[in-house]
């Protein structure tokens, strides 16, 4: 039976992941600097910014899924932000080369793009957003998960280890969606995402497909449903919240998501199948 460390398993995405793997006979273990409120399998109490203990809790992994983070910005001062997240990272991943695992899935964020934490409102230069587009971050927040990818690049260039960073969309539990009623007819609410989600089970089947899959180096993946969050067509809400934004990669359709997750879809054989249009009703 593979064994996957799964870091932040204690957290909100990190629940839906740690379930997806048990339930698909992996061994996992949760590394997380707090207990999980739920027992869903073992639990080894790490601060990851300690190179040793992220060592010892990998120790025998096949696999690394690394979600730990502070995830947002502004939570916390920028330099501790900044150095949680990248330190983890880069511990995660040295330790898991000096260990010999050979696969690895970190959690980039669509704030690499800089949109959404940016003191002055400002938008795509193109859409729908691919991994090409420019990562203008002003937060340590972003700039931590762009240095993330990066440091997936060097321990790629040094040892061949596969690693997946995924530019996460706002993750959704199931019980969010009771939440969606009160901002998908409000175009102002969410444009900083891109009005972007992602299923937590969507995303954890994406981390799996990630592990499983062969030969893919190091790359960057967007990660979103298909759709957008909103009642409202993707063409209106940019018309109305990003007028100035005339670069369409190709004609928007319907209520298609504006980050887009070809890429995702292509090379892991991926398709999220969660779509809140189905979970919330009187839309
Ligand atoms: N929630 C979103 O909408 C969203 C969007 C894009 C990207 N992401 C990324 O996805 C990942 C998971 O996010 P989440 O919303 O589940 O966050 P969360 O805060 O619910 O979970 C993060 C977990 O990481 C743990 N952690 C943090 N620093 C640690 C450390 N130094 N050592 C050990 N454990 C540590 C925390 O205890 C927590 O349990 C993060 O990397 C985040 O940046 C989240």
């Amino acid at each position: 039976m593979p064994k996957v460390v799964v870091t932040g398993g204690s957290g909100m995405l990190g629940k839906w992941v740690v379930k997806h793997f048990v339930e698909q006979g992996y061994e996992v273990v949760n590394a997380d600097v707090k207990q999980p409120a739920e027992h869903l399998c073992r639990t080894v109490i790490v601060d990851l910014t300690n190179l040793g203990e992220v060592y010892g809790v990998l120790a025998g992994a096949d696999a690394v899924v690394h979600l730990a983070a502070i995830p947002v910005a502004y939570s916390h001062s920028n330099e501790v932000t900044f150095q949680n997240n990248v330190m983890s990272t880069y511990n995660v991943l040295e330790a898991a080369a000096g260990l010999g695992i050979r696969k690895a899935v970190i959690a980039s964020s669509e704030s690499s793009y800089g949109l959404v934490f940016a003191r002055e409102r400002f938008g795509p230069v193109y859409v729908p957003i691919d991994e090409d587009h420019p990562q203008l971050p002003e937060d340590s927040y972003g700039l931590s998960k762009i240095v993330n990818e990066q440091t997936a690049d060097m321990i790629h260039r040094r040892t061949g280890m596969q690693v997946v960073s995924f530019r996460l969309g706002n993750v959704i539990a199931p019980e969010a969606y009771e939440r969606f009623p009160q901002f998908i007819h409000d175009p102002a609410q969410r444009d900083r995402i891109l009005w972007s989600y992602i299923d937590t089970r969507d995303a954890a089947e994406a981390c799996r497909l990630a592990i499983e899959a062969e030969g893919l180096g190091s790359i960057a993946l967007n990660l979103t449903a298909d759709d957008t969050s909103m009642a409202i067509p993707s063409r209106e809400l940019m018309a109305e919240r990003f007028p100035e934004v005339n670069d369409f990669r190709r004609p928007l359709e319907g209520y298609e998501t504006l980050l887009s997750n070809e890429k995702a879809k292509r090379l892991l054989n991926w398709q999220p199948e969660h779509v809140w249009r189905d979970q919330v009703k009187s839309v």
